[in-house]
């Protein structure tokens, strides 16, 4: 019988525990898949130091599940950060911020050595942009970066929660951007970088997966 997507999730959070070093500290994203990788992560938690985390969301399962969780100040370097993605491409290249802990996420990506991408085979793309476009934004710039979305052919909109505008971690909104045919990542992810009030484009491509655990009907697929 087929694995079902919940059960991919399970499979390569816990396939992670491998890129793990003992007696130091992880880099740790956020999302479903991270979730199980923490749970399994739990079961190791004498062997490693502790944690630097992505997100709010991520630190207090990381707590509750008496991991320590470092400030990113802390820590100079990581020798690995295990992420989830919203889209993965054949390069490794990705399109993050699905839960909207996309610039928290490619801070601690920039801490790390290695990016290990864990993730279920439906987030495998030939192309990016079929998943909505994250991008971090200054409030007051919100109109004005929709307008240069527009101008490339995408459609952007604010992401609500409840009929409010949501808040990230950082005090900033989300422009979920349809549209937008990302065929060359690392170019795309440096023009927007530079457009005033984009605190963070969720384009990862700078920063882009060293190694990506696939869960698969056949298992999972270690791609590099
Ligand atoms: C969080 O902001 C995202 O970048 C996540 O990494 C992404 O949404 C993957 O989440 P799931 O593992 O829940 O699909």
């Amino acid at each position: 019988t087929a694995l079902s997507q919940d059960e991919l999730k399970t499979l390569v959070g816990r396939a992670a525990l491998e890129y793990v070093l003992p007696g130091g500290i992880v880099g740790v994203g956020t999302g479903s898949t991270v979730d199980r990788f923490i749970d399994a992560l739990a079961e190791i938690k004498d062997q490693i130091v502790g944690a630097v985390s992505s997100s709010v969301a991520s630190t207090r399962r990381l707590q509750a599940l008496g991991i320590a969780v470092f400030d990113a100040n802390e820590v100079e370097s990581l020798p690995v950060y295990i992420d989830g993605a919203d889209e993965i491409d054949g390069n490794g290249h990705m399109l993050k911020g699905g839960g909207a802990a996309l610039t928290r996420e490619k801070i601690v990506a920039a801490l790390a050595s290695r990016f290990v991408c864990i993730a279920d085979a439906s987030k495998r793309v030939p192309t990016l942009g079929r998943f909505p476009l994250p991008v971090e934004v200054i409030p007051m710039a919100e109109k004005h970066i929709a307008r240069r979305f527009a101008a490339k052919g995408g459609q952007a909109s604010l992401r609500l929660v409840g009929g409010q505008p949501l808040l990230t971690d950082n005090g900033q909104h989300i422009l979920d951007v349809r549209g937008l045919w990302i065929t060359d990542p690392l170019a795309f992810e440096s023009e927007i970088n530079q457009w005033p009030g984009v605190v963070t484009a969720g384009v990862f491509a700078q920063h882009k997966a060293s190694v990506c655990l696939l869960g698969t009907a056949q298992g999972v697929k270690t791609l590099t």
